[in-house]
């Protein structure tokens, strides 16, 4: 069974609520799920990391949440080579903020593309200033990611 890792990074579980509520659909079409709250590039860079989803939320001003900081700073200085993950990823910000606007989404997309990954569709960028509960947007969104990547294996 593939698995899919689902990295998250967030301050007040919005990005947690999302991985844990897009996971079924997942396994539905034949994933294994693997939720990974605080993540290591030990976990991004093992051998059986080919299909990942990133659920990462903004702080500060364009900041990666928590313990996430730490995990983008290893993979941008230990420049793991990430040429055999495909990811797909799911940003939360506010557009009140302006610039900063899903600010660590946008950080990380960049990074990975750096490291050689390949985003599989478009970024989705979820606002709180117009999606009330972030699942509203992600469910439909994954949906219909697993389509269009044909990421369906049962
Ligand atoms: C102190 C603070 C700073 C924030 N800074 C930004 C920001 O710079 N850019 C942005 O798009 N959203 C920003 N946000 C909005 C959050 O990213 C947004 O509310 C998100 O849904 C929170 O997700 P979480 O529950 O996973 O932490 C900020 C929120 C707070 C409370």
């Amino acid at each position: 069974m593939p698995k899919l890792k689902i990295f998250v990074g967030t301050m007040y579980g919005g990005a947690l609520d999302v991985a844990e509520q897009v996971k079924p659909l997942f396994e539905e079409v034949g994933h294994e799920v693997v939720i990974l709250e605080n993540p290591t590039l030990e976990d991004l860079a093992a051998a059986d990391t080919d299909l990942a989803l990133f659920c990462v939320s903004t702080t500060g001003s364009g900041d990666y949440p928590g313990s996430f900081a730490s995990f983008a700073q290893a993979i941008a200085e230990k420049s793991p080579g990430l040429g055999s993950l495909r990811y797909g990823l799911i940003a939360l910000g506010d557009s009140s903020y302006g610039d900063t606007f899903c600010g660590a989404g946008r950080q990380l997309d960049e990074l990975l593309e750096g490291q050689g990954a390949q985003r599989l569709g478009e970024r989705l960028e979820i606002d709180a200033m117009e999606t009330f509960m972030a699942d509203d947007a992600a469910i439909p969104w994954v949906e219909e990611w697993i389509e269009s990547q044909q990421l369906k294996v049962a």
